[in-house]
């Protein structure tokens, strides 16, 4: 993977020519009093590197002599590292990691400025990091402030997003290795799941057995908060309590999937835990099927991105039309959104290593078009709230349709010919 990082970073540093680009680490985050989550470094940060550790700086610098390739990184601390593990120290960030500089982080200060001063612009992302931001507003402004003698220096800060990003969008075959391996682990999970739920047992059962299995299978873990949502807790998006018993002709909604080498999966799969649907279950899961269906089929290269959400909602008005859970136009409910009330989120997103993956939907008023090797979720859903409020001029919720709650999502490869289905191991 070494070999890969550099290329992402040349790849990089060519785009930004004589600029200056600096990536903060992820900060570590306090699960309680002194105990803390689990590291996971940010996405940007790792995808051009690799490096796992909080309290580190990238720098690429393309127009340097020698230091293109700078980390700042925790100094090695024998005694801290009995307690919290090994760190990769200033001479690790060269040997393990390639940097041609590397630094202790309390060095930051002194040696920043150097890879700064003779760029024309600082590419960085204003982030959540405040302190952070203002260390590079600070040097920032001492260099504006000499640019009137100097004639030269950092004139703009840059968010170095729509470049990165837009090669992010698009995944290597070791990425990709990555995505499937993530994809084969939470396909098995979500089969086991499906053998299991039965009437009786707790939605946390099904969670602990499917995430067992995600690391089991040596991934990370759950890429999001595992959701296990029987019921009417299937109209809750984001339910996350998994606390409730399986009742007889309950469906159950399972939206779960795991990391690998911190690369996600994302798959939601609903079904009968009686081992099959009422009426009206059935009734509603074939429009969301279908609707999956037929916005699957808009995922190919060339497309307008959004081309896929459109075919969903279609699918899904004609379907509630039919069952008169909606009323009137199908042209102008599409159009005023009536469908909302049941249908409130897009029909997908950018997946990768980050769940909602980094990427772009629009360029202003054109949408994105679909290239091969980029990876998308396609999740169309119906959801009938129990205290659902139908949109004015709609028709009242007969009391057989509450509580229904349905998603089928699926992660899918855009392809030079049309599409791989990564997901497509569990049935639906
Ligand atoms: N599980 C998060 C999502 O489907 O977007
Ligand atoms: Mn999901
Ligand atoms: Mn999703």
């Amino acid at each position: 993977m070494q070999a890969e990082y550099r290329q992402r970073r040349e790849q990089l540093m060519a785009k930004i020519g004589t600029g200056t680009a600096i990536f903060r680490s992820a900060p570590t985050a306090v699960m309680h009093n002194d105990v803390e989550y689990v590291y996971r470094q940010e996405s940007d940060f790792f995808y051009l590197t690799g490096f796992n550790e909080p309290e580190a700086v990238l720098v690429l610098a393309p127009h340097h002599e020698e230091h293109k390739f700078v980390l700042f990184v925790q100094a090695k601390d024998p005694e801290k590292e009995i307690w919290t593990g090994y760190r990769a120290g200033v001479e690790g960030a060269k040997e393990l990691y390639g940097a041609d500089e590397a630094y202790p982080i309390a060095e930051l200060e002194e040696k920043l400025p150097k890879y700064i001063q003779d760029s024309d612009r600082i590419y960085y992302r204003l982030g959540r990091d405040r302190g952070f931001n203002e260390t590079i507003l600070k040097h920032w402004q001492r260099f504006m402030g000499m640019y009137p003698k100097r004639g030269k220096g950092p004139i703009a800060i840059e968010d170095p997003s729509p470049i990165l990003h837009a090669m992010r969008q698009i995944k290597s075959p070791a990425e990709l290795d990555l995505m499937r391996k993530a994809a084969v682990i939470s396909i098995e999970a979500h089969n086991y799941a499906r053998e299991i739920a039965k009437p009786g047992r707790y939605e946390y059962e099904i969670q602990a057995e499917m995430e067992h299995i995600f690391r089991l299978r040596g991934g990370n873990g759950p890429a999001y908060p595992s959701i296990v949502a029987s019921g009417e807790n299937a109209c809750v998006l984001h339910y996350i309590e998994n606390n409730r018993q399986l009742q007889e002709n309950d469906l159950l909604l399972i939206d779960a999937g795991c990391a690998y080498g911190y690369y996600n999966a994302d798959i939601t799969r609903t079904f009968p835990v009686s081992g099959k649907f009422t009426s009206e279950q059935r009734a509603i899961y074939e429009i969301v099927l279908e609707a999956q269906s037929q916005a699957m089929e808009q995922v190919k290269p060339g497309n307008p991105w959004n081309q896929m959400h459109d075919a969903a909602v279609r699918v899904i008005v004609e379907g509630l039309l039919e069952l008169g859970l909606l009323d009137g136009d199908i042209e102008e409910i599409i159009k005023e959104e009536k469908y909302k009330p049941f249908y409130m989120h897009r029909t997908g997103h950018w997946l990768g290593l980050d769940v909602h993956d980094a990427g772009v939907y629009q360029h202003g008023e054109q949408a994105q078009t679909l290239q091969p090797g980029q990876v998308l979720t396609v999740e169309p859903g119906i959801y009938i709230n129990p205290n659902i409020k139908p949109a004015e001029g709609q028709p009242e919720v007969e009391s057989r349709w509450r509580g229904i709650g349905i998603r089928i999502e699926d992660d899918v490869l855009v392809t030079s010919n049309g599409q791989e289905i990564l997901t497509a191991g569990v049935p639906k």
